[in-house]
């Protein structure tokens, strides 16, 4: 069997930001009398900063020119950015911690494949840093997901063939971009919920890397 490598989602598999991305949205739609709820904000699972805020304006039936669209996305990120500040080492979601340094001692390479521009700041906030071979962020990528492009630059990165990385994602574009890219992926939530993915685990606690090995 050839090496393989693992390739992570970030929010919603390292660490729950999909939460504090919640909150910012719904700010910034309150201010813009728009309706947004928290099954509004399942749609922006994986999706970029501005094709989320395209989204919430598709549910408001707005248009905006491109300059009021950066204008609100660097509003909602720099609120974003205030509760990223307050993130504490212990929202690492359970299991991850460990589940990366088990990778590491048994030599699998490991990158991040994800959509934020704000990853690298996290993930030190997080101090992760270290557990990850390669970062392939949204400021290293020119398409997003549904596009394999991410997790493609994240096998390379690893000098991987893309048949032999496995994804971690919890979004519906997330497991689209990894089939895309001849990936195996693993869905990180239900069945239900990622219907399309190869294999699902609830989260990493008490998961070991020969765990996944087996499943693929
Ligand atoms: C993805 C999230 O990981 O990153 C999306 O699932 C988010 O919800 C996207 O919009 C971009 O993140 P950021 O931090 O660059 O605004
Ligand atoms: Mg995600």
């Amino acid at each position: 069997m050839n090496k393989k490598g693992f390739i992570f989602d970030l929010d919603g598999v390292i660490v729950d930001t999909a939460k504090y991305h919640f909150l910012a949205w719904k700010a910034l739609a309150e201010e813009l009398q728009i309706p947004f709820t928290i099954e509004d904000n399942e749609r922006l699972k994986g999706v970029s900063r501005l094709q989320s805020f395209e989204i919430i304006l598709e549910i408001g039936n707005r248009t905006m020119t491109d300059e009021e669209k950066e204008f609100y996305c660097t509003k909602k990120n720099n609120l974003y950015k205030t509760y990223l500040e307050k993130l504490e080492k212990d929202e690492v979601l359970p299991g991850v911690r460990t589940f990366l340094e088990a990778a590491k001692t048994a030599g699998i390479p490991t990158a991040l494949g994800s959509a934020s521009k704000n990853a690298v700041f996290i993930l030190e906030k997080l101090d992760l840093m270290d557990l990850l071979d390669a970062i392939i962020d949204g400021t290293s990528v020119s398409a997003a997901k549904p596009d394999p492009e991410v997790f493609l630059k994240g096998a390379e990165a690893l000098s991987l063939a893309p048949e032999d990385c496995i994804v971690f994602e919890d979004s519906f574009a997330g497991i689209e971009a990894a089939h895309r890219g001849c990936m195996k992926a693993i869905g990180v939530g239900s069945k239900e919920n990622l219907p399309e993915a190869d294999a699902w685990i609830t989260g990493f606690d008490g998961l070991m890397p020969e765990d996944i090995l087996k499943m693929c």
